[in-house]
């Protein structure tokens, strides 16, 4: 069998008998904040990246911020040999796999970029995990599977789909990962749906880092409300949504964090292949978003309404039920609190990891 260790049972762990986690991306912004909750919890992270969209300086951050130096390889997960030395070299109990490219219009530009990177990661992870006998996974998914149709709030049981090469990526690891599970092998393997991450870790020693010009609003607010930018664009003002705006559910990336321990602490099961949605179940609106900012900030978050983003849906929240029922993990930040913090990271570090 492949459960030659396993299962695990987590939670009972003391400082003497830390449980190895393989977490991929864990230099990214949800691997940070990740990371951090790990090793609060008493997990012992592994860290592999490869810096496409992150950078050292985010892990000596961790490392400043909870005084573990976790082991580190500098590595795309498709590099096969990389992935070998690092099961060769920990005894990995459990792996969370945040790798991989998200953005949407790059991902329409660049299809083949997208589904070679996420999705051959996600098959050499698998081919090593299976390999090493290794068979607990949490994967890094999206509320973008659930597309474009049916109303909020979003339960888990609608059918996958997408409007984008990068949501198809995650539809489609959802699909093998429920193929490998069904193999009866005692695989066990959790998809997190996330919808949409904000916030900073309160030291504001992590937090969001976009290359380039943010795609995603909150990191463009605060690089508003810092002087990095003139104004918000806001796209679409004639929704049908209470205000006119588009209306999303916005998770506090430390609660985010923390779905993946009670995720972690939940896999003792073999051949069971489970989803949850990881949402407040709150919509809020892009400008209830801006006012929450300003409040936060006290600067002005100057904005102008302009056409609709093409492929924008009007309304996106979760049913975070079934996470809290099972998982015992529910959302405890803010809108407020999320503003608070991204604005005590962009304020700290108004170049991000670059100061
Ligand atoms: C986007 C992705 C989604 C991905 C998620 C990851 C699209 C269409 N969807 O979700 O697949 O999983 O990011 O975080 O890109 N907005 C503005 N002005 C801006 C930026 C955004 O008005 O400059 C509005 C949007 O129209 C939307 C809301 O703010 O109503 C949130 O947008 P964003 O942060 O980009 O997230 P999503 O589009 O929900």
């Amino acid at each position: 069998s492949l459960h030659d260790a396993l299962p695990i049972y987590y939670g009972h762990h003391s400082k003497a008998d830390l449980v190895k986690v393989l977490v991929t991306g864990g230099a990214g912004y949800i691997g940070t904040h990740t990371v951090v909750e790990l090793l609060a919890a008493g997990y012992e992270p592994v860290i592999v990246d490869d810096f496409s969209n992150s950078s050292p300086e985010a892990l000596r951050r961790v490392a400043h911020l909870t005084g573990v130096e976790s082991p580190f390889y500098e590595a795309d997960v498709r590099n096969r040999d990389v992935l070998e030395r690092i099961f060769i070299e920990h005894n990995i109990h459990a792996v969370i796999h945040f790798a991989g490219l998200k953005s949407v219009g790059e991902s329409v530009a660049e299809p083949l970029r997208y589904y070679s990177t996420n999705i051959d990661s996600t098959l050499v992870l698998l081919e090593t995990m299976q390999k090493f006998g290794r068979s607990n996974l949490v994967f890094s998914s999206s509320a973008t599977v659930y597309g474009n149709a049916g109303t909020p709030p979003f339960t888990e049981d609608l059918p996958r789909q997408s409007t984008n090469p990068y949501g198809w990526t995650k539809a489609m690891i959802e699909q093998i990962l429920e193929d490998v599970v069904a193999t009866g092998h005692g695989w066990s393997i959790t998809a997190l749906r996330y919808f949409n991450p904000v916030g900073a870790h309160p030291s504001g020693l992590i937090g969001e880092d976009p290359n380039n010009i943010p795609n995603n609003l909150m990191p463009y607010i605060s690089q508003v409300a810092v002087g990095r930018r003139k104004q918000l664009a806001i796209f679409g003002g004639d929704y049908d949504t209470p205000d006119g705006t588009g209306v999303r559910d916005y998770i506090h990336v430390v609660d985010l964090a923390k779905a993946h321990v009670a995720a972690l602490n939940h896999i003792e099961h073999p051949d069971v292949y489970k989803v949850y949605n990881i949402g407040t179940g709150i919509g809020v609106s892009v400008l209830e978003v801006v006012a929450a900012f300003e409040k936060a900030s006290e600067q002005p978050v100057p904005y102008a309404i302009v056409d609709r983003r093409p492929g924008d849906i009007a309304s996106c929240y979760a049913s975070p039920d079934l996470a809290r029922d099972e998982l015992g993990w529910e959302a405890e930040r803010s809108i407020d609190e999320a503003c608070q913090d991204s604005w005590n990271w962009q304020s700290k570090n108004p170049n991000g990891f670059q100061d």
